[in-house]
């Protein structure tokens, strides 16, 4: 068949091709809303990375996700926005008119997953955000587009937190690794973007007890789908979101923008993801 007549198709681009649930996700968008299209995963070593994206619809593509290696180097390989930028990498590729775009779709899936899980959750003036790679980036970036006060930024290594404050600005505080029990008293969101709680890593030693009674407390992590910090919060009544509803969410525009149509994240389409995550 000519290459105009084929269906569209997205790809995701990783090194080494890593098991992802983005196949499953997009694969169950294109049956639920009836589009005819598809969705590979392609593993491309560094080496090949900057041809394979330069002749991204040669091979057949209208877009793609870009994961771990690359995200840093899909931005110097399209036109980025302000929130690839702001993110210092690119996770969504599309073209318009001939033109390779990017962007990182992580702060309106952080964003979109708060809003759905935990409705009300900008009504806090503080957030105490843990971690300064780059999750957080887009996380900080989220926080202060929806006009929270002050971002309390505690990391391990303190120098990336003072980059974070340097790149984001005064609504940004940093906060010694040590003393955060001394933020959690005042802080209304509280978001784990390090990997502690992870599979197979250390767990997160914060008492969420030092939280006030109405804070949310959000978990980028998500295997284990209920991370030792969310099982601790949600003991003590507070509202949480977990990190599956936010990788649910930040796929949403890349599907938009490759299919033309917006999907939904929808109870069975978690059903779908979360059933696969806790087969890990
Ligand atoms: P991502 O892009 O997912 O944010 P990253 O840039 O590798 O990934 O960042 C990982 C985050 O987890 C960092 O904030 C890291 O802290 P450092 O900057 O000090 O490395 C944090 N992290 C990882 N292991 C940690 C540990 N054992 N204790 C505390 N923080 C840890």
């Amino acid at each position: 068949m000519p290459a105009a007549e084929k269906p569209p198709a997205a790809c995701l681009i990783g090194w080494p091709a890593a098991h992802s649930r983005s196949p499953l996700i997009h694969h169950h968008w294109l049956r639920a809303l009836g589009i005819e299209g598809g969705y590979t995963i392609e593993s491309v070593p560094p080496e090949d990375l900057a041809d394979f994206v330069g002749r991204l619809s040669h091979h057949g593509f209208v877009g793609a996700n870009v994961t771990i290696p690359h995200k840093e180097r899909a931005l110097l390989l399209s036109v980025p926005d302000e929130r690839a930028k702001a993110v210092g990498a690119a996770n969504t590729l599309w073209y318009q008119g001939g033109t390779l775009f990017s962007t990182n779709t992580d702060i309106e899936g952080f964003l979109n997953n708060l809003d759905a899980s935990v409705p009300g959750w900008d009504a806090a003036t503080d957030a105490l955000v843990l971690g300064a790679g780059g999750a957080s980036r887009a996380v900080v970036f989220g926080l202060i587009e929806r006009g929270i006060t002050r971002v309390h930024l505690a990391n391990r290594t303190a120098g990336r937190a003072q980059a974070l404050a340097d790149q984001f600005g005064a609504a940004v505080v940093p906060v010694a690794w040590e003393t955060v029990g001394e933020v959690l008293p005042r802080a209304g969101l509280l978001v784990n973007t390090t990997s502690l709680g992870m599979k197979g890593q250390p767990t997160l030693d914060v008492d969420v007890g030092l939280l006030p009674q109405e804070a949310v407390v959000a978990d980028l992590v998500y295997v284990p789908l209920q991370t030792p910090l969310l099982t601790a919060a949600r003991a003590r009544g507070l509202r949480t979101a977990d990190g599956l509803g936010m990788l649910l969410h930040q796929a949403v525009r890349g599907f938009e923008l490759w299919f033309g149509k917006r999907p939904e994240v929808t109870p069975e389409l978690r059903a779908l993801v979360e059933d696969d995550v806790t087969k890990v």
